[in-house]
């Protein structure tokens, strides 16, 4: 079902009194506020169950940065699908750039990580995007084509109907070099036009799909303003509520 989005990214950030100090914060500049986006907080594992009780009765959702793409066993240090479902947490945020540069993530194992989250009633937030060279190779749209494909590809449009994408320009990302309104809207529409031409129309029509790299106070409003832009995944800006606020607002 297609929303609008602001999702935070905490990534690798905040201890546990932090992280709740932020998730209080947060609760209470939402409440009493109209706000015309579905907001959503990335956290550390560590945070998962503390912060979904934190939530209260706020409308404010939970999310994990990652999941292992096996259901159980002998893969010391790893957590589980069912082990982030089990925290109340709602979604994951998958093949983030991060973790596919770092961590070796590639379209196989994202693959078998978001049947894993499906199968345990998370949704995920599957993150695509292309490096810096790629894009000054004008390849940046056969990049996202083919990480959509690989890894998602397989899913029956009833599945893929519960993803949520975001586009992260790698060279976008921790850098201030946000995509220009123009830019975001062109991939976003390719995006887009992707899905449609896979699943058809009203599939593609209702997906979200989130933009993510230096989005800010300053730009998230025009961002935001282009018709297949529907939110944004937020990395820095989230880690502040006087940042992460004005970007909710700016719907
Ligand atoms: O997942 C969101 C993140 O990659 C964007 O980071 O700091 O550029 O907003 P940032």
């Amino acid at each position: 079902m297609r929303k609008n989005i602001v999702a935070g990214n905490w990534k690798m950030n905040k201890t546990l009194q932090e992280g709740l100090a932020i998730v209080d914060a947060l609760k209470t500049a939402l409440a009493g506020k109209t706000i015309n986006c579905d907001v959503i907080l990335g956290t550390p594992f560590i945070h998962l169950a503390c912060a979904t009780d934190a939530i209260g009765d706020s409308k404010i959702g939970i999310a994990a940065q990652n999941c292992a793409d096996k259901a159980s066993g002998a893969y010391t240090g790893e957590i589980s699908a069912a082990m982030v479902a089990s925290t109340g947490a709602k979604y994951v945020i998958l093949g983030h750039s991060e973790r596919r540069a770092y961590y070796g993530e590639t379209d196989a194992t994202l693959k078998e990580k978001v049947v894993l989250a499906l199968a345990n009633g998370l949704t995920p937030i599957f993150c695509i995007g292309e490096v810096l060279e790629e894009r000054e190779a004008n390849k940046q749209e056969a990049v996202v084509k083919a990480q959509i494909e690989n890894a998602l590809f397989d899913l029956s449009a009833a599945d893929f109907s519960k993803l949520v994408l975001a586009y992260e320009p790698v060279w976008a990302i921790g850098t201030g070099k946000t995509a220009t309104s123009a830019q975001a809207q062109e991939i976003h529409a390719f995006i887009r036009k992707t899905l449609a031409d896979k699943y058809g129309k009203e599939v593609a029509d209702n997906t979200s799909i989130l933009y993510g790299g230096s989005c800010n106070a300053s730009n998230a409003k025009e961002l935001f303003s282009n018709p297949d832009v529907d939110g944004g995944l937020i990395g820095g800006a989230s880690l502040e509520v006087d940042k992460f606020m004005p970007i909710i607002e700016a719907f």
